[in-house]
């Protein structure tokens, strides 16, 4: 059976800071609050002039850059957002943008698990046979769905995409992964549609609703995510019949630094092996596994032949992990 290769890595790069001084102008806090609470010292925002679709074009040319194939050797484009520009997708966009004229391209949404369930589920292409080069991308504008004036949840959120580039490959590198979802859990993390129903004709009545900003109760969440990613990590290294000693880098939903250290506590990971960005970008939702991954493969700190030990939680609820080895 053909295997999966990880041959780039890319991401977008974002011109406006808010930090959480400029932050605290706007609402009741500060920034020790925020980065002692969560480690974020500063987000990124989308300018009014960039799109979710720029900004994924951006990370996946780069991501191609890197591994040397060209747009018109991209079999299929998987997008992982929650905030598409169109709520038709907007993969094809990115597809446009790119010229992969042979690519068929869709988006995928699981909030900030999206990513990890994007590259699982491209990977399955490739072990069939079916197609070569796949881009799998991970974007998010969460600064579109926010309630500017809800402390609890503004400052947690940035902007952001990231990609990779997976290649069939003889040896398969996608060595194990496991995803999950429970909807029972689905109140406690909601960028929802709120009806608004309008009588169209007669007795007839429609929806004329929209979105709702996000809504997060955050200790339900916090509570999920330190006791189910150390778990779903652990069944992934089993489907990969290696143990935590195995993981060379762990690279997870950057939500909270907390949560990072629970996770990295529980399983025995040393602090200096969890790969963290947030300081710096906040919590990007479905861009922050693949902007983590790209940070430290162009910083060198991720080698070739490097354990990757990834994981995403967050609405749904879903959650899940690979195991994945580096080129
Ligand atoms: O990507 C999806 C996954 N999302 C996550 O993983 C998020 C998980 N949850 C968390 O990271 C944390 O629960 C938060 C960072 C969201 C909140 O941290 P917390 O330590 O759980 O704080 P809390 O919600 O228990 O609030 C503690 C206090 C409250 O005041 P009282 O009730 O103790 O008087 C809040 O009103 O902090 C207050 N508070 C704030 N104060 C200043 C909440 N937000 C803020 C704020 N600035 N921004």
């Amino acid at each position: 059976m053909p295997g999966v290769s990880l041959v780039g890595s890319g991401s977008a790069r974002l011109s406006v800071a808010l930090s959480n001084d400029a932050l605290s102008q706007r609402v009741d806090t500060s920034d020790d609050w925020i980065a002692s609470r969560t480690g974020i010292r500063q987000r990124h925002v989308a300018a009014p002039t960039d799109s979710l679709t720029s900004l994924a074009a951006e990370a996946a040319r780069n991501a191609l850059a890197m591994a040397q194939v060209s747009a018109g050797e991209v079999d299929l484009i998987l997008l992982a957002t929650s905030t598409p520009d169109d709520l038709f997708g907007s993969a094809c966009q990115v597809q446009a943008a790119l010229g992969a004229t042979r690519a068929v391209a869709f988006d995928l949404t699981a909030a900030c698990s999206g990513f990890v369930f994007a590259l699982v589920t491209a990977a399955q292409y490739l072990r069939t046979g079916v197609y070569k080069n796949v881009v799998v991308i991970g974007a998010d504008v969460l600064s579109r769905w926010t309630d500017w004036s809800d402390r609890t949840t503004c400052v947690l959120f940035g902007d952001g995409a990231g990609a990779v580039v997976l290649r069939a490959a003889e040896r398969d590198r996608l060595l194990g992964f496991e995803l999950c979802s429970d909807g029972s859990l689905n109140h406690c993390l909601n960028l929802a549609y709120q009806s608004d129903p309008a009588v169209l004709v007669g007795d007839i009545a429609v929806q004329e609703g929209t979105f709702a900003p996000i809504t997060m109760n955050g200790r339900e969440v916090y509570k999920f995510a330190v006791s189910r990613v150390p778990e779903v990590i652990e069944k992934a290294l089993f489907r990969a019949s290696l143990t935590t000693a195995d993981i060379s880098w762990m690279v997870l939903h950057q939500a909270n630094q907390r949560i990072l250290d629970a996770v990295a506590d529980r399983l025995g990971v040393p602090l200096d092996r969890v790969v963290s960005n947030m300081a710096r970008h906040g919590n990007t939702s479905a861009a922050s596994i693949p902007i983590a991954l790209d940070e430290a493969v162009r910083a060198n700190k991720i080698q070739p032949g490097d354990v990757i030990a990834t994981a995403g939680f967050g609405a749904g609820l879903t959650w899940g992990a690979a195991i994945l080895e580096w080129q």
